[in-house]
């Protein structure tokens, strides 16, 4: 029942299991964050607030930033399909211990501590064995091939690092050619330079949620954007100023927190696909790889390494020549945390086709976007791209 429920058992989606009247304990486990209030300090302008300054009983994961380590939390729970509750057992209750120490969670921070000697012993320290390498989904990982596996159509998950086309053989066009006919395609650099604000409204779907929230979205070139969705249980935004980006979240153990180092990396690249004439110029390493199928779409694929470790992939529609989808993945203790945004529905606005629809999943949740209208080029308040505030409840 609970395998059929949860496709994607993190954050996110455990909470769409309230309106499962049957899964009690998913109920419980959903509500618990309302209740949980970290006393969590304000984090020192000098530096991030580390995890073990934020939680009372880190052992391995410690010299990691908030942000990171709730993206770790992320990537245990998206790596077994379970909930935060199916490790921290007690967290259903109106009481959750989260730094108590039940068998599962002792059982997990055993792997952390396996994985990293398996990755120190046999590939000098690089990260290639992850939680996902194993459990692929399953709390107890599989020993044996199927037979299906070799015989029936392949599932195939591409690696991380995507391995470089030569052009000339690959039948794909050089990264230049398939990031200037992006810039065509949307409309041409003259009108994407005179698009300097918008605003957007619509709605926000999230995974697992039988209703749509309202959603608004704020952004004033060159790279300042805002998201802002109305929850039932409280509002989840994501702002990016220009240098620094935060989360918050309605229903989480922390309320908002700053993203740090790669992820920062990868609120930026957000930002700037808000206004994607700057995009080329973003990253100094494009490569091209080899054109895949994605949303059933034939698709050129390139890849380009961000600042501090943020690994983006981007699809290129090969009919129209824009974009399908941006994954980009943050570093954090045991492996990537990715993040993917998928656009569609692309109509022009003061000349510049702009996505009607898109869909953002990151492993605390999924939401699916649909704007009604945007407004381009009003006045935005500075204000919008700040640190967010939770609305009173
Ligand atoms: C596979 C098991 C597992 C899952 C699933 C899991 N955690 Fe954890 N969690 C751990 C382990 C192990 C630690 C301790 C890490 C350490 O000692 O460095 C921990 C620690 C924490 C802490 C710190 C508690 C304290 O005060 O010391 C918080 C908060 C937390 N997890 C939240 C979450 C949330 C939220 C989720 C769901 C998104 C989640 N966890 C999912 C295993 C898990
Ligand atoms: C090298 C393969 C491998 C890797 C990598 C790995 N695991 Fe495991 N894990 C296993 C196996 C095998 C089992 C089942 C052991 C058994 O059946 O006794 C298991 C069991 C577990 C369990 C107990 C599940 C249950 O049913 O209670 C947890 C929790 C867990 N792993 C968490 C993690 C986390 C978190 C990571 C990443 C930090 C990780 N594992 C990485 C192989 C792996």
């Amino acid at each position: 029942m609970k395998q059929k429920l949860f496709v994607l058992l993190t954050a996110g989606a455990c909470l769409a299991a309230l309106d499962h009247p049957s899964d009690k304990k998913q109920r419980g486990t959903g509500l618990l964050f309302e209740a949980v209030a970290f006393a969590q300090a304000q984090p020192a302008p000098s530096g991030p607030q580390m995890s073990e300054a934020a939680f009372k009983n880190i052992q391995v994961l410690k010299g990691i930033p908030v942000d990171e380590f709730m993206g770790t939390m992320g990537l245990f729970s998206a790596a077994l399909s379970v909930c935060c509750g199916d490790c921290h057992t007690g967290a259903g209750t109106d009481h959750p211990q989260w730094e108590a120490d039940p068998p599962r969670k002792r059982v997990a921070r055993r792997m952390i501590e396996m994985v990293n000697s398996i990755n120190k012993q046999n590939f000098n320290g690089r990260q290639v064995v992850t939680c996902w390498t194993c459990h692929r989904g399953a709390q107890s990982p599989a020993q044996t091939p199927t037979l299906d596996a070799i015989y029936s159509t392949p599932t195939f998950t591409p690696t991380d690092i995507l391995p470089a086309a030569n052009p000339a053989t690959a039948g794909t066009p050089p990264a230049d050619q398939i990031l200037d006919n992006y810039i065509k395609a949307l409309g041409g650099a003259d009108n994407l330079a005179k698009l300097t604000s918008y605003t957007a409204k619509g709605t926000s779907h999230l995974f697992g949620e039988a209703q749509a929230d309202a959603a608004e979205i704020y952004a004033k070139a060159p790279n300042q954007l805002a998201t802002f969705v109305h929850q039932r249980g409280g509002d989840l935004a994501r702002t990016f100023d220009g240098r620094d980006a935060w989360v918050m979240l309605p229903l989480t153990v922390v309320g908002e927190y700053p993203l740090n180092s790669s992820a920062r990396e990868g609120a930026r690249l957000d930002a700037q696909l808000a206004f994607p004439g700057g995009l080329k110029a973003f990253f100094k390493n494009w490569k091209v790889s080899y054109p895949a199928t994605v949303n059933e779409k034939d698709v050129y694929v390139l890849q380009a390494n961000g600042d501090n470790g943020m690994l983006a992939t981007f699809y290129f529609d090969k009919k129209t020549g824009l974009l399908d989808r941006v994954v980009h993945d943050a570093t954090s203790a045991v492996g990537r945390v990715p993040t993917q945004i998928d656009y569609s529905d692309y109509r022009p606005v003061a000349g510049v086709m702009m996505p009607f629809k898109y869909t953002f999943g990151w492993v605390s949740g999924q939401e699916e976007y649909v704007l009604a209208e945007y407004q381009p080029n009003i006045p935005v308040d500075r204000a919008k791209f700040d640190r967010p505030v939770q609305r009173a409840r």
